[in-house]
């Protein structure tokens, strides 16, 4: 069971997202081979479903696209002698309505097993700058192409011009900074830079990618605070795993159409913005991991179709929760809290998120008992409130914890006890620090006075094995679905054949 926790992991769920909608601006057709995105060029914008006999490939655009495929140790393109005609996958062309051919998207390296687009020889790759003979170029793709030879991103690129739509440049060890001229691309839908060594500021220019849909420059080493930037079409936005600091720009929530927004591990600090808790459409929270302060925002009720919120790993230094906090988060799936320092009891207006699967509080400094309007998180599979300062009967019925299995979390505490009008629970002695509780009514007391009572006020995993208690009940747990598996169940058919058509 483990193992399959461990596929479905948050991360490939983030990462399947992220290509999910990556690939959302290019709507598949039925052509046999393009990717049409329709625009005011003279180019023919219908399915290709053959070749007509007298189209050729654009003379400059072929050699061009000789020098770029050399470029990259693809030095077999140059014995093709049309290459829009003797295509392979990764090459994508649309004739004009003079039947000329014009190569409109070039993709390299190994995506998949069912993606085969043309791998680049590591030690030698470079982009050539022949790139710029492209004039009718949407979208260029380079997947762990130049790792062998790292080198920064080109800053020709900025000249690619007003028909391109994609540009990603994605694990390839690129290093330097991003180049201020990507900011001319003023077309751009996807700016992908993920998995490079890029270091610099997050250059202002960004700022006239008016058009952009996804911006990705997650998992690089930039630095310095972010500018304040106004994308009013950005739908992802991820700056996950880089050295950025300051403040979360208030512009960021501006940004109405944003689904998805990842800032995590970096170095922000502040205050989360109240403006942020405007964008209605946001549907992933990401902010963990960085070095931002209490309070939290009063209300994130604004953040109406939120399902994800993620503020783990932050010093919110004895913020508490606030009473309302969550409240009006109907869709809200996944709320983790975890090691933030938080004190002071857990609302109740918790118990209300009916959507609630995964909840994670654990690591603070919580006190009070486990509101009972936890009863009503039905949905409920993972929840850790484990490392706080919690007491009082766990307010969870049997069948709920068995469900939960290893996935609930409840040791080191002040005192948490399972109350036996729930009834009786065989798990309970497995649970390191829980046991029946002292104070139950007489009838139950009565109706079970074999049992051991004794109320075990641990702060330590005293479960004997010094690791996370856990209940048995692999069966039962192994059916159950995260939200985040779900959410894998849904997209990956869509995904897969959204694949085959990059
Ligand atoms: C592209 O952008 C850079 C910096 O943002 C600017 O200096 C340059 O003039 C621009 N080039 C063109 C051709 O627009
Ligand atoms: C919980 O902690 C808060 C803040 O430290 C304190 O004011 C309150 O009295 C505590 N409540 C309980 C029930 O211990
Ligand atoms: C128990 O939890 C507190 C946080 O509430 C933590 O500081 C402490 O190290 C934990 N103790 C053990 C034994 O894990």
């Amino acid at each position: 069971m483990d193992t399959l926790e461990a596929r479905v992991s948050y991360e490939f769920f983030k990462q399947l997202l992220l290509l999910l909608l990556l690939m959302a601006p290019l709507p598949p057709s039925s052509s046999e081979f393009t990717v049409v995105m329709p625009d005011s060029s003279a180019l023919v914008d219908a399915p290709q479903t053959g070749f007509s006999d007298s189209a050729r490939t654009d003379p400059a655009e072929q050699r061009a696209v000789y020098e770029i495929m050399e470029a990259t140790g693809n030095g077999w393109a140059t014995s093709i002698p049309d290459v829009c005609r003797g295509r392979w996958h990764g090459i994508e062309c649309m004739p004009d309505t003079n039947d000329v051919y014009h190569v409109v998207s070039l993709s390299f390296g190994a995506l998949s097993d069912d993606t085969a687009f043309p791998t680049c020889d590591p030690a030698r790759s470079s982009l050539s700058p022949a790139l710029l003979a492209l004039p009718h170029l949407r979208s260029l793709f380079f997947y762990r192409c130049f790792t062998g030879s790292p080198q920064p991103v080109p800053a020709f690129l900025g000249r690619l011009g007003p028909t391109l739509r994609s540009l990603v440049l994605r694990e390839n060890a690129n290093t330097g900074p991003i180049p201020a001229e990507l900011g001319n691309l003023t077309s751009l839908r996807v700016l992908d830079l993920h998995g490079n060594h890029l270091s610099s500021s997050v250059p202002p220019s960004l700022q006239l990618l008016r058009n952009l849909q996804l911006l990705d420059l997650s998992h690089n080493q930039l630095y310095g605070p972010v500018p304040e930037l106004n994308l009013p079409s950005l739908t992802v936005m991820d700056l996950s795993r880089n050295l950025l600091h300051g403040r979360i720009p208030t512009s960021f929530g501006r940004w109405d159409s944003l689904v998805k927004m990842d800032l995590s591990r970096n170095r922000f600090s502040g205050s989360i913005p109240d403006s942020l808790c405007d964008l209605q459409n946001l549907v992933l929270l990401d902010l963990s991991h960085n070095r931002l302060a209490g309070p939290l925002p009063r209300s994130l009720g604004g953040l109406r179709s939120l399902t994800a919120l993620i503020l783990t790993g932050n010093p919110m230094s004895s913020a508490m929760i606030p009473k309302d906090a969550f409240a009006g988060l109907a869709a809200l799936n996944t709320l983790i809290l975890s090691n933030m320092g938080l004190q002071g009891s857990i609302p109740e207006s918790i118990g209300e998120l009916g959507s609630l699967r995964v909840l994670h509080l654990d690591g603070n400094k919580l006190n009070g008992s486990i509101p009972k309007s936890f009863q009503k998180l039905q949905k409920l599979t993972e929840l850790r409130v484990n490392d706080n300062q919690l007491m009082g009967p766990i307010p969870i019925g049997r069948e709920m914890l068995w469900k939960m299995g290893k996935k609930l979390r409840l040791y080191n505490n002040s005192g948490l006890c399972y109350d036996m009008s729930y009834g009786r629970y065989e798990g309970i002695e497995s649970m390191s620090g829980i046991s029946y509780c002292e104070t139950e009514s007489k009838d139950a007391a009565s109706a079970r006075s074999h049992t051991t009572k004794h109320y075990l006020s641990s702060t330590s995993r005293d479960g004997g094995h010094g690791r996370p208690s856990s209940l048995s009940s692999s069966g039962a747990a192994r059916k159950l679905h995260l939200a985040q598996e779900e959410l894998v169940d849904l997209i990956a058919p869509l995904l897969v054949s959204l694949l085959v058509f990059l």
